[in-house]
């Protein structure tokens, strides 16, 4: 479970969070819904580390992964993965995706030899409906939908415990959307692990989601859509 706390944040003088509290429990989607320009993504960058938070902290399992006088613990907060809205931004475009894929399979050793690797790979490509056979391509030979189901892909190899997709796919169409959102339910859900889904879109949200935060006033609250 992950918890934020009585979180504020401010950019110089303008304030965006304050008092901002949520959980996400295990195996949950949870929304976070919001205008443009409202503090979404601020949220989701103290949830990832790369804010720090001006006061309040955020928990891991009841144990702080960061708080205003503690820095953010990489080492715990790597089972945070984020999926971020221009997926081929996130890809090397000089490199078959391959290369992309067993380069970080064998820097953070989720496999043992190449058997295991080649399992490995399948099994998650699967999980988000593509074939291993995507991954003979460079980047611009595949579609944006195909794009960001390979960075949800590759996030996914971290067995994380929270996947953030940021708007991760308003740059799709809605049926395609709805299709890749619902391949990272199932694939989160079946590790007992959560999503925490970002967008400005209600439809969406109340689509797939189990709970959902809207802002008032620089605040979080539980809201029905
Ligand atoms: N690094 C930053 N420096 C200054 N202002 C920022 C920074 N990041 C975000 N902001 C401001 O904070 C507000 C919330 O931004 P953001 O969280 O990106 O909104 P959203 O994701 O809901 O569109 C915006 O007014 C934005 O301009
Ligand atoms: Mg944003």
């Amino acid at each position: 479970m992950i918890e934020g706390k009585q979180l504020k944040k401010s950019f110089g003088k303008q304030l965006v969070l304050e008092n901002v509290s949520f959980t996400i429990p295990d195996g949950a989607v949870v929304g976070l819904y919001g205008d443009n320009g409202i503090g979404k993504s601020t949220v989701a960058r103290l949830i990832c580390g790369t804010l720090r938070p001006d006061a309040g902290e955020i928990l891991l399992d009841g144990r702080a992964l960061v708080s205003d006088y503690q820095p953010y613990d990489r080492k715990r907060g790597i089972v945070i993965q984020q999926v971020f809205q221009q997926p081929h931004a996130a890809l090397d475009p000089s490199q078959k995706l391959l290369s992309g894929f067993s380069e970080l399979i064998r820097y953070h050793r989720f496999a043992t030899n190449r058997e295991e690797e080649r399992k490995l790979t399948e099994q998650i490509l699967f999980s988000v409906g593509l074939e291993p056979q995507i991954l003979n391509h460079l980047p611009h030979q595949i579609s944006g939908g195909e794009a960001q189901r390979i960075c949800i892909a590759r996030c996914l190899l971290f067995n994380p415990r929270l996947l953030i997709l940021d708007e991760a796919t308003s740059m799709l169409d809605v049926s395609t959307q709805a299709n890749v959102i619902s391949f990272v339910r199932h694939a989160m859900q079946k590790n007992n692990g959560s999503v925490l889904l970002i967008s400005h879109d209600k439809d969406l949200i109340k689509f797939i989601t189990d709970k959902v935060y809207s802002f008032t006033n620089h605040t979080l609250e539980e809201i029905i859509l």
